[in-house]
């Protein structure tokens, strides 16, 4: 998710989820062709397993992409045929090429010959007046014909013109029906259903009908949900960190951070949901919020509000033992 899940929030995940398969922002072709490829590309080798989301639609430039991506050690490459931005659609990226097919499938074909990892396609299920199940149906065929295997469907359609990005996530109402509709269609084909899903009990629910979820506010805003990730969908046991210990160790992860000329705020924005709905949450946001975008900002920042937290939740507990008595 742009400006969302860049390496720090990514690093910060996987400290919480050892296997869910971690995407990147979309990045454009152009960006990668033309721009400071290696910024762009940057990654912690522990953020693995981890996709490239590639933004664009010449297949040549999408192979030359995919190709770095491999190089760089990205498990998977993903194009996005989801996003609903005017900024993209002008450079026909995103959400307008689910109105050509064959395009996508010449893009996908040519970053399959150039890569031996998966390259997958994240899409909706329609865009404007094209949202019947027949067009989306030869959509998937058309490029499951290439023998791209993985799809990753929001379930929604996108409304090209009228509608912001972020409306385009919310009004074009959820149709999780049509996505099981594909994998009953398609059964060979890995389909992932994305969309709305806030909750473990949800993804359960979908893997009953398909291969996989994809989350992504929820995953963000109250990132814990990542904790039941590794034992509830993998069958891990349960040996995750507690939230304390995820802190813990970002610190020195932060520390080299910081060393390196980072920004302190650009990393904690990514942190602020750990606490989400605990005692001590709210106050570890707000610490963290005033604080982390001041000149010269260092932990002790993020240090000062984990102590926060801790005399909250000590408080809490007395409370409760108080309650009791
Ligand atoms: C801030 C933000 C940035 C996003 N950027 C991307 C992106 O770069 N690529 C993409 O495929 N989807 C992007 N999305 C869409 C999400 O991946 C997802 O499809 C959508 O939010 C619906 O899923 P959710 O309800 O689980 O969030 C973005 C969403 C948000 C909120």
């Amino acid at each position: 998710m742009l400006d969302w899940t860049d390496r720090h929030y990514r690093y910060f995940a996987r400290l919480i989820s050892k296997h869910a398969v971690l995407y990147t922002e979309m990045i454009t072709t152009g960006a990668l062709i033309h721009g400071d490829r290696e910024r762009y590309l940057q990654f912690n080798t522990q953020e693995s397993p981890l996709a490239l989301q590639l933004g664009g639609s010449h297949p040549k430039e999408l192979a030359i992409c995919a190709k770095m991506a491999e190089e760089m050690g990205y498990d998977e490459v993903n194009l996005n045929v989801g996003c609903p931005s005017d900024r993209v659609q002008n450079n026909m990226i995103g959400a307008c090429l689910m109105g050509h097919p064959e395009l996508v499938a010449d893009c996908i074909d040519a970053m399959q010959q150039a890569v031996s990892i998966p390259v997958t396609v994240k899409h909706r299920i329609g865009i404007d007046d094209q949202d019947s199940y027949a067009e989306l149906h030869h959509f998937v065929k058309t490029i499951a014909a290439t023998g791209c295997s993985t799809f990753i469907v929001h379930a929604r359609k996108a409304i090209l013109q009228g509608l912001s990005p972020k409306e385009n996530r919310e009004i074009p109402p959820l149709k999780y029906d049509v996505a099981y509709q594909l994998k009953k269609d398609f059964p060979e084909l890995e389909i992932i259903i994305n969309g709305g899903i806030k909750t473990i009990n949800e993804c359960l629910e979908h893997v009953n009908h398909l291969d996989g979820v994809m989350v992504g506010r929820e995953a963000y805003q109250n990132p814990w949900l990542l904790n039941q990730v590794d034992q509830s969908l993998y069958g891990a046991p349960d040996s995750t960190l507690s939230r304390h210990q995820v802190l813990e160790e970002m610190i020195p992860y932060i520390e080299e951070e910081l060393n390196n000329g980072t920004y302190l705020g650009h990393i904690t924005r990514h942190i602020l949901g750990i606490f989400h709905s605990m005692p001590g949450g709210r106050k570890f946001r707000r610490y963290i919020s005033e604080n982390a975008h001041k000149p010269g900002a260092t932990i002790d920042v993020l240090k000062n509000a984990i102590k926060l937290v801790t005399q909250e939740q000590a408080a809490a507990l007395e409370a409760r033992a108080t309650n009791h008595n």
